[in-house]
C-alpha cells in the first residue's frame, strides 16, 4: 500500500476575515459606548469602472454591518482634480470621519500621487501616503496597507513566531511588495524581495518558508519552485478565459492566483486558495484600520484585534 502524498492544508481567509470583521465590530461598540465615538470611513470614487464600483460598494456594505459610520461620494469620471482636493480637504476637516479612501485607479488626468499626498495621514486608511510608508520603514506607528497587514495577520495566526523564517515576496509594488517587506522584516524573518529582474527566480522561491505572491501574472509560481511544507500566500487576482473551450469562446473567465494552485497544494504545507485566500482580509483589515484611526484621533489606545 502506498502512502497518498500529504496535501497543504489551505489557509481559509474568508474565515480568517469575518473573524476579524467581528472584533472590529466589537471594538468599535465599546470605542462608542465609552467614548461617543462611531469611527467612520468615507470611500470616494471618480468614475464609472465596473470592477471599482463593486469594490466600493462592498467596502461601504462591510462598514455597516460592522456597525460604522460609512460614506461613498461618487465623482463623475470628468471630475477635476481641483474638486477632487476640495472634496478631500473637506473630509481631512470633517471631525466625524476618521478613515479616507481614495478608489484606485483614478481617470488619467488626474494625478494620483498628488491626491494621495492630500490625505490626512493620520486618516490614510490605505496606508498609501509617504508618511506612512515611511513610518513603516523605521518603525513607527501609522497606518499600514490593508493587503500586506492581513497577509500578515494570517501568517501569525497560522504560524505563531515568524523570527528567523526566510521569506521570498515575489513582487516589488507599493502596494503590497515593499510594505509587506517591512512587515516581516519587522517579525524578523530574512526578507528577499523578487521581481521582474531576479535571477533564477525557481531556485530563490526553494528557498522559501514563506512565499507571497503579489505579481499579478497568472499561475507563474509553479509547483517545483516550492520548499516542501512552506506556507504560501497568493496575493494574485487574474482574470483567464474559463476551461471549458465553449464557454471561453463566449468570453467567459475564471479567477486565478500568481501560484499554480493544484502543483502547488502537492508541495507546500499551507497554502491560499484563489479565490477565498487572503482577498477578503484585505476590507476586514480597512475597517481595522478605520477604527485605529478612530482611537488614535482621540488619544485612546486601540484595542488588540489580532485572534
Ligand atoms: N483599487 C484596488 N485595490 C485598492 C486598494 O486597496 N485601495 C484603493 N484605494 N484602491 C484600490
Amino acid at each position: 500500500m502506498t502512502a497518498e502524498p500529504a496535501r497543504a492544508s489551505l489557509i481559509d481567509g474568508k474565515a480568517f476575515a469575518a473573524g476579524l470583521v467581528e472584533r472590529v465590530a466589537a471594538a468599535s461598540a465599546r470605542l462608542e459606548a465609552a467614548h461617543a465615538i462611531k469611527p467612520g470611513l468615507a470611500v470616494v470614487i471618480v468614475g464609472e469602472d465596473p470592477a471599482s464600483q463593486i469594490y466600493v460598494r462592498n467596502k461601504g456594505e462591510t462598514t455597516l454591518r460592522a456597525g460604522m459610520r460609512s460614506e461613498t461620494h461618487r465623482m463623475g469620471e470628468t471630475t477635476g482634480q481641483h474638486d477632487l482636493l476640495a472634496l478631500i480637504a473637506t473630509l481631512n476637516a470633517d471631525p466625524g470621519i476618521h478613515g479616507i479612501l481614495v478608489q484606485l485607479p483614478l481617470p488619467a488626468h488626474i494625478d494620483s500621487a498628488a491626491v494621495l499626498g492630500a490625505i490626512d495621514p493620520d486618516k490614510d486608511v490605505d496606508g498609501f501616503h509617504v508618511v506612512n510608508a515611511g513610518r513603516l520603514a523605521v518603525g513607527l506607528p501609522g497606518l499600514v496597507p490593508c493587503t500586506p497587514l492581513g497577509c500578515l495577520m494570517v501568517l501569525k495566526a497560522e504560524l505563531g513566531d515568524l523570527s528567523g523564517l526566510n521569506a521570498v515576496i515575489v513582487g516589488r509594488s507599493n502596494i503590497v511588495g515593499k510594505p509587506m517587506a517591512q512587515l516581516l522584516l519587522g517579525e524578523s524573518c530574512t526578507v528577499t524581495i523578487a521581481h521582474s529582474r531576479t535571477r533564477d527566480l525557481p531556485a530563490l522561491c526553494r528557498t522559501a518558508d514563506i512565499l507571497v505572491a503579489a505579481v499579478g501574472r497568472p499561475e507563474m509560481i509553479r509547483g517545483d519552485w516550492i520548499r516542501p511544507g512552506a506556507t504560501i500566500i497568493d496575493v494574485g487576482i487574474n482574470r483567464v478565459p474559463s476551461r471549458d473551450p465553449d464557454k471561453a469562446a463566449q468570453g467567459k473567465t475564471r479567477v486565478v492566483g500568481d501560484v499554480a494552485f493544484e502543483e502547488a497544494a502537492e508541495i507546500a504545507g499551507r497554502i491560499t486558495p484563489v479565490p477565498g485566500g487572503v482577498g477578503p482580509m484585505t476590507i476586514a483589515c480597512l475597517l481595522a484600520n478605520t477604527y485605529t484611526a478612530a482611537c488614535r484621533s482621540a488619544g485612546i489606545a486601540p484595542d488588540d484585534l489580532s485572534a
